[in-house]
């Protein structure tokens, strides 16, 4: 291993040398099937031959130009994301993180206009949303932030799920200007919010004039069953941020916005040399017509909801289990104690999966698994789960 690298991962013992749809090989040539997608990235799959193409064919025209003239991929990316999420304008950048901070900077603009001296945005406990300063002080974990005081200011924290929370903090602060959310916590261990529970906030948010922020960035691009997970309840956010899967392995993420907040910029208050550069842009356009033309979430929902069920059955009796939850293809298993090596033993059996919250087996596997697939991810994480008793 370098000795160059900085310490901030703690990677599994296994380097992958290529893949094809839910398969990795790793460089000894063993196969593993991947139940976690890269963390919800490559929810197309490996080596997608049509996204190979595109990149190939972009590859030998125009990677990059910058945002100093026009990009017309961009403005067609803006189109399609437009259309999946019914807003209406993007803002394009390269990460997860960096869409919460064009969407916290959105929000600060807005606080301003309505004279709020530090416009404040209710998060959740438990919550993540990214490394960068605003974005990790936003998230809900303690342990994500130590190190990196001071803190940004601005954030006021409510438990996730419990809708008198909020508005109790609208009753004793003037200072809110949004609500930022998961619809489905994901670093969290996979944790659903109760039905109604969005609608409720988007209630309490027109009542108030705020804005309602969605981080769809692993729960949005058809892993759920619809193009965001909170298009399962009919609620409509000012704002959502998407990433991960969007270029199903390049480096895109994007703030998509409507009314005042789709308008809150002017020129040369946001940017990012990279963000939408042809390469990108072109490749999530494919990404996106993939998606749409192959029902890739009507697919994700039969395969995941069979998932969960199956694992509701075979996991009943099982005393270590705490919970089993999620929607379609985001699925959490809640045990009673540490699992964090069940990460190295599935690896063992060939499948790559994840453990997040030391207690909570986490799936995201690619959206395209087959059901042969699928049954084989559940019988690997049911016979190490059984191995407990
Ligand atoms: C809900 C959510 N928001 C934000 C982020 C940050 O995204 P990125 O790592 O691309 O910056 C993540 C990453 O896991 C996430 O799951």
């Amino acid at each position: 291993m370098t000795t160059h690298l900085m310490n901030t991962y703690l990677p599994l013992p296994v380097a992958f040398a290529r893949g094809e749809g839910a398969w990795l090989w790793d460089e000894d040539g063993k196969r593993y099937l991947d139940a976690i997608s890269g963390l919800g990235v490559c929810s197309l799959g490996h080596a997608h031959p049509q996204l190979a193409e595109v990149i190939a064919d972009q590859a030998t025209k125009l990677l990059h130009s910058g945002n100093l003239v026009r990009i017309p991929w961009q403005e067609q990316l803006a189109d399609r994301l437009a259309a999946v999420t019914g807003l209406d304008k993007a803002f394009l950048c390269n990460s997860g993180t960096e869409a919460i901070e064009c969407a916290l900077k959105v929000t600060r603009i807005i606080g301003h206009r309505k004279g709020l001296h530090l416009p404040g945005v209710i998060v959740m406990e438990q919550s993540f949303h990214g490394r960068t300063m605003a974005a990790l002080s936003a998230t809900g974990s303690r342990k994500a932030q130590a190190g990196f005081e001071p803190l940004v200011g601005g954030f006021v924290r409510a438990p996730f799920g419990n809708i008198d929370a909020i508005a109790t903090i609208a009753r004793r602060n003037q200072d809110i200007a949004a609500v930022l959310v998961e619809p489905i916590q994901g670093e969290a261990g996979i944790r659903v919010p109760p039905p109604g529970y969005l609608a409720r906030l988007r209630d309490i948010c027109d009542e108030f004039g705020w804005l309602l922020i969605f981080d769809e960035i692993q729960s949005g691009l058809c892993r759920t069953g619809k193009w965001y997970a909170h298009q399962h309840e009919d609620v409509v956010p000012d704002m959502i941020t998407t990433a991960k899967a969007l270029a199903n392995g390049l480096p895109v993420g994007a703030c998509v916005a409507r009314g005042p907040a789709a308008d809150a910029f002017v020129p040369g208050q946001h940017g990012s040399t990279f963000g939408g550069n042809p390469l990108v842009s072109r490749t999530a356009c494919t990404v996106l017509d993939i998606m749409r033309t192959e029902d890739i979430a009507g697919h994700a929902e039969r395969i995941g909801n069979g998932m969960l069920e199956q694992f509701r059955q075979r996991l009943a009796t099982y005393p270590a289990v705490r919970d089993v939850r999620g929607r379609g293809l985001m699925i959490g298993i809640e045990l009673d104690r540490e699992v964090s090596r069940l990460k190295q033993s599935a690896l063992e059996r060939g499948v790559l999966l994840n453990v997040t919250q030391e207690r909570v087996i986490r799936l995201l596997p690619p959206l395209i698994i087959d059901p042969a697939q699928a049954e084989e991810i559940v019988d690997v994480v049911c016979a190490l789960i059984s191995e407990f008793d």
